[in-house]
């Protein structure tokens, strides 16, 4: 979508597009006998993870997966959701399992992550997913990161030889999104800075940037005099800020102050309705690759 002078990257159709890719593939592994199998587990009331974990259930439902959520409750012992993970491993019909984030603090997650099977990995978070990933062969790529490439296929924007400057290392989006761009590979091969809270100088790099994926978790982080004229702006920020005047006493506003960086830029992604539509979509491409490869 144009927009005075920049264009809105918006998700909804690439998700769209992605999903209806998946269909054909889900089909051919019906007539194989096989349905796409995803499990969540949900430990806690978290409230946005209950939200995004609803999601999944309604759009795995809506493609014909077999779709489950365990939701254990915020007590359950990490040596509960190690068995419940070990118990999933084993399950010939779950394709997929997913351990929502974050848990209770009493949990390791990092425990949780490394009990997963690699094969059934859909999150990409396993080190030999993350491994694959920085040595630039197949494997389960986290779903933002790898929903941020859908969208940069679909809107066809150039990153060979481009600056991306990624704002933010967190294991979910930041670090893989670096080393995924920085591949020699089409939809790739940047130039690729990281920064994080220990930068000095943050916009320094900031303002060098060709393409700035912000990652930061701080509502609108980046402020327009951080941007150069004709940026394109990848927003994965979902905060919520309050705001007295909206009917839930609460907004949604990115990492990024949308109004003032729009006006600088040749592209941006709107929050909501930008990356964050992408993330689920990724996850049930990611099921069905694993129910792919479980055939072989
Ligand atoms: N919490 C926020 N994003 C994610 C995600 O992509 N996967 C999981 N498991 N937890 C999350």
């Amino acid at each position: 979508m144009q927009n005075n002078d920049h264009i809105i990257l918006g998700g909804k159709p690439v998700a769209a597009s992605v999903k209806e890719g998946l269909k054909a593939r889900i089909s051919a592994l019906a007539e194989k006998g096989v349905t796409p199998g995803l499990t969540v587990v949900l430990v806690g009331e978290h409230p946005a993870s209950q939200s995004y974990v609803r999601s999944k259930e309604r759009q795995s439902a809506k493609l014909g997966f077999k779709s489950e959520v365990l939701r254990l409750t915020a007590e359950t012992s990490e040596a509960e959701v190690l068995n419940t993970v070990s118990r999933l491993n084993e399950d010939r019909s779950v394709h997929g399992i997913l351990v929502q984030l974050p848990l209770p603090k009493h949990i390791d997650s990092q425990k949780v992550i490394e009990s997963i099977h690699p094969d059934k990995d859909v999150d990409g978070f396993h080190p030999v997913s993350m491994g694959k990933l920085v040595l630039g062969l197949d494997g389960f790529v986290p779903c933002t990161p790898a929903g941020i490439v859908e969208m940069i296929k679909y809107y066809n924007l150039e990153t060979k030889g481009k600056h991306l400057v990624v704002v933010g290392r967190s294991n979910i989006v930041g670090k893989p999104m670096a080393n995924l761009m920085l591949q020699k590979k089409e939809h790739a091969n940047c130039t690729v800075t990281l920064c994080h809270t220990a930068t000095p100088n943050m916009s320094e790099f900031t303002r060098q940037a060709d393409i700035l994926v912000v990652a930061a978790g701080v509502a609108e982080y980046v402020t327009a005099d951080m941007v150069k004229e004709g940026v394109i702006v990848i927003d994965v920020g979902i905060n919520r800020v309050e705001d007295a005047s909206s009917e839930k006493g609460y907004r949604i506003v990115g990492d990024v102050d949308y109004v003032n960086v729009a006006k600088k830029s040749a592209a941006i992604t709107p929050v909501p309705g930008g990356v964050g539509l992408m993330t689920v979509a990724m996850l049930l491409s990611n099921t069905v690759k694993s129910a792919e490869n479980s055939l072989n």
